[in-house]
């Protein structure tokens, strides 16, 4: 497979159209948000080299490693998908993106910059336009370690207090998964003991947790969402491995149901995803758990179904998208409620003027009736309305977020053809994509 993500310009775009049901055998890649995670831990190390193993060739590898360039980090991205760091002393305590580029990582890096320069000025994050995504959990948790914050519109201006960066604990208002990776990173580096309670508890965070653990970081996590932290002065590994990407597995897997296959997902794992798997046996897909990954497959006429995304172990919100466009293609209403992110069903707008058969995508602001949520009252377009089955006609569409981007591929694949542009998204997220669905037998052609 050839790996196309930083081939990707303004001007690429995908051309799928219906052909037939996906078959065959794919390998999932490493998780997105988990390796920049990990990369970011490695800068808690004063000395030596940290290899990562299972990295994914996507873009947001490298718009992290230019993140690192900026500090002075030493690192080797290798073709067989591993990533030396040698996280010596930064050269500078500043970093920012250059022109339209972005992730959510530039925030994790205070921690170990703080910890080094006792100042910090930080881009703020940019990533998927899918809510407000604000990062005020960040900031307040950083100030309970001592930081005083200073906004404006780009940066942060951070900078610490005589003391430094000292434990403290700090109840998360919302399981942010972000803020919990963040104040743990931070944790590490303030002296004594810290508590986050509230945490995230997804999959990604889990490893993060291992990989401090072992580290050599006192680090506990109890029932309760709380996580215990003793700060040290050193980490010490030499290699992690980051575990398959949960979003990727699911991505596949729904574009494999709605389009009436049969694919074996290599290295797939059932504990990321059994929530998902669950919903899925519901429906009646068909779905077989083996050692070395799971298999997926349309068995008979699959059932509708009503889904609320929620913090893990609930449904996650990666999944809808693609979801959603397997929920197209299944006679009945089916139903999502959107209750992490306030505005993450743009890509169905996009998608409503190409259906061609009297049928829509329905979204409102509106819970649905006995499920009142965060966002209740508020008027965010947070709950879809799924009248299958819908048939795609032949268009365009420019993606508009990276999870969106795979579930316009899908839908493209059950249209009389589609142009996908914009694919930069896409591919800050995903491992090669359409090379994996056309490796599946999928009617669909990348124009670098
Ligand atoms: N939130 C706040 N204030 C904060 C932080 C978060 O109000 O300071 C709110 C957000 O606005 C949102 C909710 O809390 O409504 C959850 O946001 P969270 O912080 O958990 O999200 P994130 O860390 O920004 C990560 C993933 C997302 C994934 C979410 C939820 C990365 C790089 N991104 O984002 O992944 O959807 O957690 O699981 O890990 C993707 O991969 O496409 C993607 C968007």
């Amino acid at each position: 497979m050839i790996n196309t993500f930083d081939k990707i310009t303004d001007q690429s775009y995908a051309l799928a159209k219906k052909g037939d049901p996906l078959f065959g055998a794919v390998s999932i890649s490493g998780a997105k948000n988990m390796v920049t995670k990990i990369m970011t831990a490695c800068l808690l190390a004063k000395k030596g080299k940290l290899i990562i193993k299972n990295v994914p060739f996507i873009s947001e590898v490298l718009i992290t490693l230019r993140l690192f360039d900026q500090l002075g980090v030493k690192y080797k991205l290798n073709v067989d998908k591993t990533l030396e760091i040698e996280p010596q002393s930064f050269r500078s305590s500043k970093v920012k993106f250059e022109g339209e580029e972005g992730n959510r990582i530039s925030l994790l890096l205070a921690g170990p910059v703080l910890a080094q320069f006792g100042e910090a000025t930080i881009a703020k994050p940019k990533g998927c336009k899918i809510g407000l995504r604000k990062i005020d959990f960040h900031v307040q948790g950083l100030e309970k370690f001592g930081t005083q914050i200073k906004e404006t519109d780009e940066f942060l201006f951070m900078k610490l207090g005589a003391q430094g960066l000292k434990g403290t604990q700090f109840r998360l208002p919302f399981p942010s998964v972000g803020a919990t990776e963040n104040l743990l990173i931070t944790a590490v580096s303030a002296q004594g003991e810290s508590i986050i309670n509230n945490c995230a508890v997804e999959p990604e965070i889990i490893e993060l947790v291992k990989f401090l653990q072992r580290a050599g970081v006192e680090i506990t996590l109890n029932g309760d969402r709380s996580i215990k932290v003793r700060g040290a002065e050193n980490i010490n590994l030499s290699e992690f491995t980051v575990i398959p990407d949960r979003i990727e597995t699911v991505s596949l897997a729904a574009a494999a149901l709605a389009t009436k296959g049969d694919v074996f997902l290599k290295n797939a794992k059932q504990d990321l995803i059994v929530t998902l798997l669950g919903l899925l046996e519901k429906m009646g897909a068909g779905i077989e758990i083996k050692e070395n990954g799971i298999r997926i497959f349309y068995k008979q006429a699959l059932k509708p179904i009503s889904v609320t995304t929620e913090v893990y172990p609930g449904l996650a919100t990666d999944f809808q998208q693609s979801l959603a466009i397997l929920f197209s293609q299944v006679q009945g209403l089916s139903h999502i409620h959107e209750t992490i992110f306030e505005k993450r069903f743009g890509y169905l707008e996009v998608l409503n003027p190409l259906i061609k058969n009297n049928k829509k995508f329905t979204i409102s602001g509106q819970c649905p009736k006995g499920q009142e949520c965060r966002f209740s009252g508020q008027g965010h377009q947070h709950f879809a309305e799924i009248n299958g089955p819908i048939e795609f006609g032949a268009g365009e569409v420019a993606i508009c977020d990276l999870r969106a981007g795979f579930a316009l591929l899908t839908a493209g694949l059950l249209s009389d053809g589609l142009k996908i542009s914009n694919l930069k998204l896409l591919f800050r997220g995903y491992e090669d994509p359409v090379a994996k669905l056309k490796s599946l037998g999928a009617d669909i052609e990348l124009k670098i």
